[in-house]
């Protein structure tokens, strides 16, 4: 088997090249560093990129950008990858608002150029897109409750899309003010991926993510929230508090917990262009305040904040992940990891990786 990450020195896609190298397939990554284009020395990946080459014997890197069709178009043809697993993105709200352009091109143009290149040397291969929840734009305007900790949607919001669990794929994605140049970038690629698997009867599949996480992402300002926090409260950083007196909410994923659903998706593919929200569900779910606290406990730290009234543009108030449909189609995924423990292991990435 040949598995393709693009991605791959990143927080999920490092995660998904050291499972799959582990199952014997021979794994190819292709990830140029970008992160650290964009968030400056704390987004640099190349600590991981080694990492991965210390601990396997079946991984090779390349150094394409995915917005250079012609080299992703020479190495899917070369390669014929059984899966391709599109990591590779710019992730973060401020960043995309600044740069609309840059954006646009590495997470649409880069995602069609992959599913191009698939479509003409790979229409076989499970593709395997990380969209995100930053799809749905509306979900600021769901009714609410302040709680002393955090916000809490509504009892007896029952529009459609939600649930008790949480926002599920039949929620819109269209309208509300809070999907953003990121978010609205991601929706055309999601929307994409779903009709190659409509149109042309490639194997897609949309993962809609809300908060993913683990010790393995290089985390920054702007992206990687819980990873940033621990790193704060470790280096005596101060944390900047956008907006909802840091009681906005969300669900919060182990990188390997998402990584597990995806190897599920590799051996038993749904229809194309099948979507599902995937994320650390209600239980798993935490503010930013609550967060806090608990990397506080832990640590014995105390965490130096500042607030500034503004939110994040595009930031949502409370997004918690209904997975009723992942879970129905792969009733052998659970989560493995508890909020709590993922914190510990935030906390230890220290003693994981002690050449950070
Ligand atoms: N982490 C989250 O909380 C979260 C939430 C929802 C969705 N997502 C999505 O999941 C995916 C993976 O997220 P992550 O947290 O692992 O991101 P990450 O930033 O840790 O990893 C992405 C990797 O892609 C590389 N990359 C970026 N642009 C590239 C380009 N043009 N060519 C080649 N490589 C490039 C980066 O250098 C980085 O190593 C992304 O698509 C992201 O939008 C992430």
């Amino acid at each position: 088997m040949t598995v393709l990450v693009t991605g791959s020195a990143g927080l999920i896609g490092s995660e998904a090249v050291l499972f799959f190298e582990s199952l014997g397939c021979k794994v190819h990554g292709v990830d140029n560093n970008a992160r650290q284009v964009f968030f400056g020395v704390d987004g640099d990946t190349s600590w991981n990129l080694e990492r991965l080459h210390r601990e396997t014997k079946n991984f090779e890197n390349h150094t394409v950008d995915i917005r250079n069709s012609t080299k992703i178009e020479d190495l899917i043809r070369r390669l014929k990858p059984d899966h391709v697993i599109h990591c590779a993105a710019q992730p973060a709200h401020d960043y995309a608002r600044q740069h609309p352009d840059v954006d646009f091109s590495v997470n649409v143009e880069g995602t069609i150029n992959l599913l191009e290149a698939c479509r003409k040397h790979a229409p076989v291969a499970n593709f395997i897109f990380c969209s995100s929840s930053k799809v749905y734009g509306s979900v600021n305007s769901l009714p609410f409750k302040e709680l002393a900790t955090r916000y809490e949607l509504d009892d007896d919001c029952r529009l459609p899309g939600v649930s008790s669990q949480g926002i599920n794929e039949d929620f819109p994605i269209s309208g509300g003010d809070g999907r953003g140049i990121y978010g609205s970038g991601k929706a055309a690629a999601d929307l994409l991926v779903q009709e190659y698997g409509r149109t042309y009867g490639m194997r897609t599949v949309c993962l809609r993510g809300n908060c993913m996480t683990g010790p393995a992402h290089s985390p920054a300002e702007l992206h990687g929230f819980l990873a940033y926090l621990a790193l704060c409260l470790r280096e005596g950083r101060t944390y900047n508090i956008l907006g909802f007196k840091g009681k906005q909410v969300r669900d919060i994923i182990h990188s390997s917990d998402f990584v597990k659903a995806v190897s599920m998706i590799c051996m038993s593919p749904p229809e194309p262009g099948t979507v599902y929200n995937l994320g650390g569900g209600r239980k798993n779910s935490v503010s930013i305040r609550e967060a806090s606290d608990l990397l506080e406990n832990i640590t014995g730290k105390q965490l130096q904040t500042t607030y500034q009234d503004e939110p994040r543009h595009g930031d949502h108030r409370i997004y918690i992940t209904d997975t009723t449909r992942f879970r129905k189609d792969y009733p052998g995924w659970e989560i493995g990891w508890s909020i709590e423990e993922i914190c510990q292991d935030l906390v230890n990435v220290r003693s994981r990786f002690p050449w950070r």
